[in-house]
């Protein structure tokens, strides 16, 4: 364009001819050289030399310069430009993927009701929404071979081998999601009596509805508060808790509920993520970017705080009600779930992209990335998988002995009153979640 402008503004000149006045001279000497002895030596008419003088200040216009500089100057800064657009454009980007989006606020059962609503959790995850299992075997030779979601179950099943429940007749599944651990365990023990709570009404409906299709009648789904539970004291022999605790805003709470309502002889079992010990018995406090990294991941889904597992272990022990409390970090067996979620999604997207919803596609994009960056922060450390269990003392059930002395066994049975008939004073009060 600059090459253009000097071209009319030399051609308009020399038109001027002879007689052209100072200011197109100006212009000329200021653009181009070679012409100005061209430009003495015009013999035209004064009207024709004034039109084409008009035509040399319309050329040589400087403000029209200065307006047409950028493109025309393009020739030689146009990869500069396109560079400096794209990097502008990945750090808006940036700024916006690393901004979370669904901050804590009580919204965790709302946020359910969403993922729910939306499916793709269940068709990529399945039932189970927790991390899977991998065997040493399996992460030898390599974890994208293995079975996504049969490690999910795998991972039920290696939970309740830790948990050292043996035959529970009462189980409560805190946090339950749509129900696979609870349907797991409801089949797997066809006397017990299993009672899934959530905070999603989503999750109670499809839990309920996955029961039914497998004709599992000795389990129930209902909405209550983990923190406020509508159970009696005592009231089951196996207390479940599989990534629930993340959520919770008060962990203490969560840790003395679940230990009240564990009938004496009982397990807990909770998993949970967890992050590193942190500014305590010796273990350095976190960084400012350890934090930052944890900020998003506690917001980007709808966390309060995690905490490590030997706060666990605190809290399980402060509840003076609980005994063999024991912890294992599980962070090698589950972290290959992290990159196999996201890889099942490649293999796969079409569930996603026949949604035709931008607003899905963009949520899909953010998950791709948290999934990244949680499997970053177990990778480094700053993530720990955490697996808890304790038990509850069995009563010790004093008998009057004939001579007057006293002889005394132990009991493991959960609270005399039936599940049953608690349930429906919970279903009343859970109704009000
Ligand atoms: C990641 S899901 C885990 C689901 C399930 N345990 C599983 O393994 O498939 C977290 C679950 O915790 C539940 N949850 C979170 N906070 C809760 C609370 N205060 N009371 C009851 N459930 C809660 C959510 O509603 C959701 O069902």
């Amino acid at each position: 364009m600059l090459l253009h402008q000097k071209a009319s503004c030399g051609h308009a000149l020399h038109s001027a001819g002879r007689r052209s006045n100072r200011a197109a001279f100006k212009c000329f000497s200021s653009h181009t050289t070679p012409s100005v002895p061209e430009a003495l030596v015009s013999t035209r008419p004064v009207h024709e030399l004034k039109s084409s003088l008009a035509d040399v200040a319309k050329a040589c216009n400087p403000q029209q310069l200065i307006a047409e500089a950028p493109s025309s100057v393009g020739s030689n800064y146009t990869p500069w430009a396109v560079a400096g657009g794209v990097a502008l454009a990945l750090l808006a980007l940036k700024r916006v993927y690393d901004t979370p989006s669904r901050t804590y606020n009580n919204n965790v059962g709302d946020e359910y009701d969403a993922w729910t609503n939306e499916g793709i959790l269940e068709y990529y995850w399945g039932e189970h929404i927790h991390l899977g299992y991998y065997t040493e075997e399996e992460r030898a030779a390599g974890w994208w071979k293995a079975d996504f979601k049969a490690n999910k179950l795998r991972f039920t099943q290696e939970m309740f081998k830790f948990s050292g429940s043996q035959q529970p007749k009462r189980i409560l599944d805190v946090g339950c999601g749509f129900g696979g651990s609870s349907r797991w365990l409801a089949s797997q023990f066809p006397d017990a009596e299993v009672i899934g709570i959530t905070l999603s009404h989503k999750q109670v409906q499809r839990g309920t509805e996955l029961a039914a299709e497998r004709g599992l009648n000795n389990v129930k789904f209902m909405v209550m508060d983990a923190l406020k539970m509508q159970f009696a004291d005592d009231s089951f022999d196996l207390v479940w808790a599989c990534e629930s605790g993340e959520h919770m805003p008060d962990k203490k709470a969560y840790v003395e509920e679940m230990a009240r309502v564990l009938a004496p002889g009982g397990k807990m079992v909770i998993a949970c993520w967890c992050q590193r010990e942190a500014g305590v018995n010796g273990a350095p406090p976190l960084s400012p970017k350890e934090q930052e990294d944890l900020n998003f991941l506690y917001e980007e889904w709808a966390h309060p705080f995690f905490i490590s597992i030997q706060e666990f272990c605190r809290l399980m022990q402060g509840t003076g009600k609980l005994e063999q409390v024991g912890s294992e970090d599980w962070t090698p067996q589950t972290i290959d779930s992290w990159r196999h979620s996201n890889l099942v999604g490649v293999l796969d997207p079409w569930f996603v992209v026949f949604k035709w919803n931008p607003k899905v596609w963009y949520k899909v994009t953010r998950e791709i990335v948290t999934l990244e960056r949680m499997h970053q922060a177990f990778a480094k450390g700053l993530m720990q998988y955490g697996l808890m269990r304790a038990m509850k003392p069995a009563k010790v059930v004093q008998e009057a002995g004939s001579s007057g002395s006293t002889s005394s066994s132990t009991s493991s049975s959960s609270s005399s009153s039936s599940i049953s008939s608690q349930e429906s004073q919970a279903a009343a009060a859970a109704a009000s979640v």
